[in-house]
Formats: structure tokens, sequence, C-alpha cells
């Protein structure tokens, strides 16, 4: 069968090379032609390795960020489409009439009373034992930076000089700032310049756990130990506890130089080998748990039930007892936990995420009615996978609905769809993290009108978990995957979006600004994830990208 086939081949063979060249024979006829076929195949592999090659240059190029962003004004000529759900005055739009700088969005003159603090940026060497020490920037020589303790009510005034060798601000995480105070590098600010000094001042008006970080290159800054906490007590001194303290969550790369895929030490107030704290049997504890990495973690206390009484700084509803219970806390979260310590007279808390560290090197704090002398708080304690997770969307008690945070009824309501592909971003290629598909700066800001209840509709397909953070705002959570939350309200000022999870959010727009809306896992945001909400008629003198400095992701 093969052989007519030969001979037809051959044949046409001839034909051709009689067409072509007679002066050639029939036996080098098939080098020649496979020769020229390869080089034609060459050639065009080439060229299409050089368009390629073109092509992506190019994109490179255009994936430039420009040299001076404007926060205040569109960057996308568009605004993002959202359900306008009443009549509200649409006459009044950025850029139209007058605007307001936001330089003058700042504390009216009052009579509050004046807490005053001084914090240095500065480099340092920590020491976050076991003989690991780490260069660091840090506030005031340490990581965390000092604690800023202030009663409710009080005008929190820090000057802040920065001795690094570049440029620094401070953003109050989770505090309804003037929009002047909120410390964003090219938003709300300048950077702050090496050797200069720069003051924020704002009134603590809501109690709870708070924290501060810098917001000029946060990814860079905030992982090298610039943060502290901010602990807002409340006017009531019958609520205080006997025993309050702060505990801040932070991985440290083992290799200084190391970002992404690092092997990672967890810390705890500074310390990889956990601390000792001191209750008494009978005495009430407050935890005050900050994530100020970039992990998601998962610490459970053992010995005791708690209960969680704050999430982000904000009061829960009826909280009842919780034993061996996983508390998931995602990039920025904070948890208030509270227990009274018992007859046993040993608490421990320890991280229980699966696959962070093995289990004997988990940081552990341990409560106890002195504080032990052993070096070492480290337990070899292993916790279950399977325990179970601290869900928000059930807990404690449902309140009746008083306000317009309640959700009860909202004036927009906007769909952000969370994803993440590889693509260009200011001249690498690199993992994009997008909101609707798009980046900063190009994705479309959301503009909202002084008094509306905004509803934000927040959905995660992608298989990486992000930490929404809003500026200037807290929200209310209503629902998850569709379904409403049955137990206390929920008042945040980060939500975890897992893969697959979709939530909806409710913010009442009543601090009018500039204000930013992206991802706490702050490599996301370096790399794409970062809009804003604007306020009409508020513009800025500031501006982001090379040619200001200000960088603020
Ligand atoms: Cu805690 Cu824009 O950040
Ligand atoms: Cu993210």
């Amino acid at each position: 069968m093969a052989y007519p086939k030969r001979k037809q081949y051959t044949k046409s063979k001839e034909v051709f090379c009689a067409a072509n060249n007679g002066s050639r024979t029939n036996t080098d006829m098939p080098t020649q032609k496979f020769k020229k076929n390869l080089i034609r195949v060459a050639g065009s592999l080439a060229a299409i390795l050089l368009l390629t090659l073109i092509t992506g240059f190019i994109l490179l190029q255009m994936s430039a960020l420009p040299d001076a962003i404007n926060m205040g004004s569109d960057q996308s000529s568009m605004n993002m489409n959202g359900t306008e759900m009443a009549g509200m005055d649409k006459t009044a739009q950025p850029g139209g009439g007058t605007a307001t700088s936001v330089t003058r969005l700042v504390e009216a003159p009052s009579q509050a009373p004046v807490k005053t603090f001084n914090l240095t940026a500065q480099e340092a060497r920590l020491d976050l034992g076991e003989g690991k020490l780490v260069e660091a920037w840090t506030f005031n020589g340490t990581a965390p930076g000092p604690e800023l303790r202030v009663q409710q009510g009080d005008l929190v005034v820090v000057h802040l000089k920065n001795n690094l060798p570049f440029s620094t601000t401070i953003h109050w995480h989770g505090v309804a700032v003037p929009n002047a105070e909120d410390g964003v590098a090219g938003v709300t600010q300048d950077a702050i310049k090496p050797g200069e000094s720069y003051t924020y001042s704002f009134i603590a008006r809501e109690a709870g756990t708070y924290w501060y970080h810098a917001h000029q290159q946060s990814f860079l800054q905030v992982s090298h130990g610039m943060y502290g906490t901010l602990v807002v007590e409340p006017k009531n001194s019958a609520a205080y506890d006997d025993r309050d303290y702060t505990l801040v969550l932070k991985e440290w790369a083992d290799e200084a130089s190391c970002f992404k895929d690092c092997s990672e030490t967890l810390t705890i107030n500074g310390q990889r080998q956990g601390l000792h704290l001191v209750a008494q049997p009978g005495e009430m504890v407050r935890l005050r748990l900050v994530n100020a990495g970039e992990d998601t973690h998962l610490p459970v206390v053992v010995g005791t039930a708690v209960e969680v009484v704050a999430l982000d700084g904000h009061d829960l509803n009826a909280p009842t007892p919780l034993e061996n219970t996983r508390f998931p806390i995602a990039p920025a979260q904070r948890y208030d936990l509270r227990f009274r310590m018992p007859a046993s007279g040993t608490v421990t808390l320890l991280d229980a995420n699966p696959g962070s560290l093995p289990a004997n090197q988990h940081p552990a704090v341990i409560i106890g009615s002195t504080p032990s002398t052993a070096p070492s708080a480290s337990v070899s304690q292993s916790y279950p996978d399977n325990a179970p997770q601290f869900d928000l969307t059930h807990y404690g008690s449902p309140q009746m609905p008083f306000s317009k945070e309640s959700g009860a009824s909202f004036d927009a309501q906007y769909n952000l769809v969370l994803g993440n592909h590889l693509g260009f971003y200011d001249r690498h290629i690199t993992m994009l993290f997008t909101i609707n598909d798009q980046v900063f700066p190009n994705i479309p800001m959301i503009t909202v009108q002084p008094g509306q209840a905004v509803k934000l509709h927040i959905t995660n397909p992608s298989d990486i978990p992000h930490a929404m953070h809003l500026h200037g705002h807290t929200f209310n959570v209503l629902s998850r995957n569709d379904k409403p939350l049955s137990g206390s309200p929920v008042r945040l000022d980060t939500l975890l979006v897992n893969p697959g999870e979709s939530y909806e959010i409710v913010f009442v727009a009543n601090n009018p600004g500039l204000w930013m809306l992206h991802c706490h896992m702050l490599r996301h945001a370096a790399q794409g994830m970062d809009m804003m909400v604007v306020y009409p008629n508020i513009s800025t003198p500031f501006t982001v990208g090379d040619k200001s400095g200000n960088h603020p992701d």
C-alpha cells in the first residue's frame, strides 16, 4: 500500500524539480528542499520571536505607571458603575465647582484633653530571641513600636521625626480620622523626607484596639517593622479589665533580602519564642490580638473558654464563651478576647495555623500567676487542624436595626470582584491582583455622596484570599455567600474574603475625603489591588508617582 504513494511522491518531486532547476540531480533534491524548508521555518520562528519580543517590550514599557497620579481625579476616566437606589443629589461631582483641599479636612478646635507622643522613625537591629537578629526600620527602635494608649475623647497628637534614609508616613488603621490625618503618601500628604518632621492630630472618638503603620511603600516598610498599636480605652473605667495585654503577630523573613516564598519566623510582640504574662486566678483578662503581618493566623486559647468581645475594635453583642476555637485573624485585623483566669492558673495562646510552622516552634503566650524565668515559652503542643474556626456570621445575638449602618436600606451598590493573573506592571512581569479585572490606578473610583449608605458586594472567585480594608470608615457585614448574619452585628475595617466567598457590607459615607480601599496583604496592594472611594468636590495637591516620590503601597 505504501508503494504507490511513494511513487507518487517521487513523481511530484520530479515535477517540482524540473520546474525549478533542471540542473540538479534527483538524488540531492530531498536534502535541498529540507534545507530550504528548514531555513523558511527558522526564518518564520525568528520573526515570530522578534515580534513577540518587540510586543513584550512595548507592553512592558506601556505598563510603566505614570509619573504623577492625582488620586482625587479618576485615572480610568470613568466612575465605577453602581446601582443608585435613591434620588441622591448628583449635581456635585468631582472637579465641579470649587473643591476643598484634603489639607483642610482637619479636626475642628476643641477642648478635648491632649495626649502627646513623640515617635522617631529609625533603623534598628532587633533581637527576635534565640539569637535571631534582624535589621529593621522601626518607630522608636522597636517593632512593634511603642503602644499608644489614650482615653476615648482624647486629642491624640503625634510628632513624627524621620531619621530614616528614606521618606515615610503614619496611617492610623481603623480610626476614622479627618482625611488630612490619614497618612497616605501622595493622597493626604507628601511622604516625610529624611530629617523632616510631621505632626498628626485627631480625636480618638471610639474605644477599641487599633494600630498604626507606615503608608509610604507600605509593603516594604511595614514588613520591615514600621508598625505599632493604638489602644483607645473606654471613657467608663468600670469597663476596664484587671489585665489588659496587646499581642501583635508578625512574621519575619529569615533572610532580610527575601520578600517572597521565604522561610519565616512568627513573632508575638517581636519575640519568636513567645512570652509570659501575669494574671491571678479570678482576674479578668483581655487579650488584644493585632495582626501586623502578611499571613492569616489561627490563634487558639488553651486552658479556658474565651469570649470574643470585639472585632477590629468594635464590641460584639452578647458574646458567648468558646472553647478550643481557632480565631482566623487576617492581616490588619484585631480580636479582643476576654476570659476569667481559671483556678488552674495557666492559660496558653498559640498559633494553630496549619502548615505555618512545626508545632514545636509555635511561639506561645503563657499566662500564669508568676512570670516564669524560663527563657522559652514555646510549647510542643500541636493543635488539631480540625478544631472549629470562629465564624463571625453567627456569633453572639442580633440587635434591632437602629441605624443606616444596619444595612436595612442603602442608597448605592457596587460590585467588586477580586482576582489575579500574570501580566505587566510598572515595567515588570508579575502577578497582578485585580478588582473587576483592573489594577491600580485603572480601577474606577467609587464616588459617594455625603450621607449615603453604600453597599459593597465583594466576591472572590479566585483561589487566593484577600483582606479588604477601607480607610476612614467602618462597615457592617450584612451577609456571606448571600446568607445574612444571624448573630451579633459585626463592624469591621478589614474583611477577610476567602476563595469562593462573597460578602455584602455597608458603610455610611460620613467622613468626607479621598480614601483608599485596598487589600491589606500589602504585596497584593503593591501589585494592583488598590482603589479610591471619594467624596465630590474634594481635591488633593499631592500626587503619587516618581515625580513626587510618593508611593503609598
Ligand atoms: Cu492599614 Cu491602607 O492600611
Ligand atoms: Cu489580597
